[in-house]
C-alpha cells in the first residue's frame, strides 16, 4: 500500500470491520495515553493497516487490546515463541526507531503487522526486509502482508543472530524478540548514522533500547520497558531457575552471577520472613524501571522471584494482586526481593522482605540500595548505557554487564 494510497484508505482500512474501526480508535486513544504513540506518521500507519487482518481467527476485543499480544505459535511447553506484539510496543519501538520515507529498514521476527507498519513509514521509495528463523512465520507473514497489499516487503527464513539477508547496510535494524546479547553482524551492516533498536535483557530486566554507533561502541538515546518471546538459534540463552517450593515458585538467574551453591536456601521460605521498610516511596503508577535496573546492577546475586499466578500469594510472599517477578538476591543463606506498602497519603513505600539463615542482611543490603537510589538523582533518571565490544578493557565508569558479544555498562549519574 503507498502513502497516498493511505489517505484515502485511512478511513476505510478498518471499514471491512466496523467493530474493529471503533476499538482501533479507543486503542489508539490508549496508546497516546500511555505515552507509546507519540507522533503523526506512527498513527497514521497504525490508522493505515488493519490489524485484525494479520491475526485471522482472534477475537477483535483481543486484537485491538492496546497491551497484548495475540500469540500465533507455541512450543511443545506452551511457551508463546511467536506473536503479533502488543501494539504498545509496536508503537514505542517504532517511535524509538525515528523511521522516514526512503530508509532501508530490517525488522527482525516476523508478525507481518508490524513490517507492514514500517512499509507505510518508510513509503514507496523504502525498502523493508522481514526475517525470522521459523518458516511457519516467514509462510504466514508473506500470506498475510500479500494479502493486504503489502507484497513489497521481503520476507526472509535464516537465524538473524548468524547473518541477515540482502547486500548493503540498513538504516535501521529493529529486533522484535528478546536478546541477551547483541551478535556482531547487527552493528556490522548498520548504515552510518543508523540505529539498532532491540529489546535486551540484562540480569533478566528487559528493555527496549535504541543505539546508536560511536566510533566501535553504542549508546542508547532512548529505552522503554518491555517484555518479549525469547531469541531462539546459535545465540539462544538459557535462564537459570532454582526451585523454592514446588514447580510454581522460583528463583530466575539470567546471567553467570548465580551463587556456585544454592543448597543453604533449601526449605528457606519454612522461616520467619524479615521485612526492612526503607522510607523511599512513589506515586501510584509511577514507573519504578529504574529502581529495578539499579538493583540489577548493584546486587551482586541479583535475580526475580518468579511465581505462578497465586503461588507467591499462597506461600506468604505477597498479597493478592502480586506481580509474576518481583527483583531479589541471594546473599549469604538468604534471598530477599522487593516489596511495596500502601500509605496513609496514598503512597506506596519500598521495602525488602527476606527468608533464610541470613534475612536481616539480605533485606538490609536490598533496603541500602533502595535507598541509594533514591539519593541518586531527583528525578531518578535511567541510567546512561553504552555497548562495547567484548574485548574491550578501558570502560567508562559504571556498573559492567558482561555477555558473550558484549560489555554493557550503566551509569548513574550522582546527585549534585
Ligand atoms: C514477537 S515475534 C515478532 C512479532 C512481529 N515483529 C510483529 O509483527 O509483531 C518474535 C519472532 O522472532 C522470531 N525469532 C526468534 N529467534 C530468531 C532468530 N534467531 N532469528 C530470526 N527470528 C527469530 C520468532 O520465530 C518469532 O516469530
Amino acid at each position: 500500500m503507498s502513502s497516498t494510497e493511505t489517505d484515502s484508505t485511512a478511513a476505510g482500512a478498518h471499514s471491512d470491520g466496523a467493530e474493529a474501526s471503533g476499538l482501533l480508535e479507543a486503542m489508539l486513544a490508549e496508546l497516546r495515553e500511555l505515552g507509546a504513540l507519540r507522533s503523526a506518521p506512527v498513527e497514521a500507519a497504525f490508522r493505515a493497516v488493519p490489524r485484525y487482518r494479520f491475526a485471522p481467527g482472534a477475537p477483535l476485543e483481543e486484537v485491538y487490546a492496546a497491551r497484548e499480544a495475540v500469540v500465533t505459535k507455541r512450543d511443545a511447553h506452551g511457551v508463546a515463541v511467536s506473536s503479533v506484539s502488543a501494539p504498545e510496543v509496536q508503537a514505542f519501538m517504532l517511535e524509538q526507531a525515528v523511521i522516514e520515507p526512503g530508509m532501508r529498514v530490517l525488522e527482525i521476527g516476523s508478525g507481518g503487522f508490524n513490517a507492514a507498519l514500517i512499509a507505510e513509514l518508510v513509503g514507496p521509495s523504502g525498502q523493508v526486509t522481514t526475517v525470522d528463523i521459523d518458516r511457519d512465520v516467514t509462510s504466514r507473514a508473506a500470506e498475510l502482508l500479500g494479502a493486504t497489499g503489502y507484497a513489497q516487503v521481503e520476507v526472509a527464513c535464516a537465524d538473524a543472530s548468524e547473518s541477515l539477508p540482502g547486500d548493503g547496510d540498513w538504516d535501521r535494524v529493529i529486533v522484535t524478540v528478546g536478546a541477551w546479547d547483541l551478535p556482531p553482524v547487527w552493528t556490522d551492516r548498520l548504515a552510518p548514522g543508523g540505529r539498532l533498536v532491540v529489546p535486551l535483557r540484562m540480569r533478566g530486566i528487559t528493555r527496549s533500547l535504541a543505539l546508536e554507533l560511536v566510533g566501535a561502541h553504542l549508546e542508547a538515546v532512548s529505552s522503554e520497558v518491555c517484555g518479549f518471546v525469547q531469541l531462539q538459534g546459535v545465540l539462544g540463552h538459557e535462564e537459570r531457575l532454582f526451585l523454592l517450593r514446588g514447580k510454581d515458585l522460583g528463583l530466575r538467574f539470567d546471567d553467570a552471577n548465580a551463587p556456585a551453591d544454592m543448597r543453604p536456601l533449601d526449605g528457606a521460605i519454612a522461616a520467619q520472613r524479615q521485612v526492612v521498610w526503607t522510607g523511599v516511596t512513589t506515586a501510584a503508577g509511577e514507573s519504578f524501571a529504574s529502581l529495578e535496573w539499579y538493583l540489577a546492577a548493584v546486587l551482586p546475586h541479583f535475580c526475580l522471584l518468579a511465581a505462578a499466578p497465586g503461588a507467591a500469594a499462597e506461600a506468604g510472599l505477597a498479597g493478592e494482586g502480586e506481580r509474576q517477578f518481583r527483583p531479589a538476591h541471594v546473599d549469604g543463606d538468604a534471598f530477599a526481593y522487593l516489596l511495596a506498602r500502601k500509605c496513609e497519603d496514598g503512597r506506596f513505600e519500598f521495602g525488602a522482605a527476606a527468608y533464610g539463615g541470613t534475612a536481616d542482611q539480605a533485606a538490609t543490603r536490598m533496603a541500602d540500595q533502595i535507598r541509594a537510589w533514591d539519593d541518586l538523582r531527583p528525578d531518578r533518571e535511567i541510567p546512561a548505557v553504552s555497548i562495547w565490544p567484548r574485548e574491550t578493557e578501558e570502560l567508562p565508569a559504571g556498573f559492567v554487564v558482561d555477555k558473550r558479544h558484549r560489555r554493557i555498562v550503566l551509569s548513574w549519574t550522582e546527585r549534585t
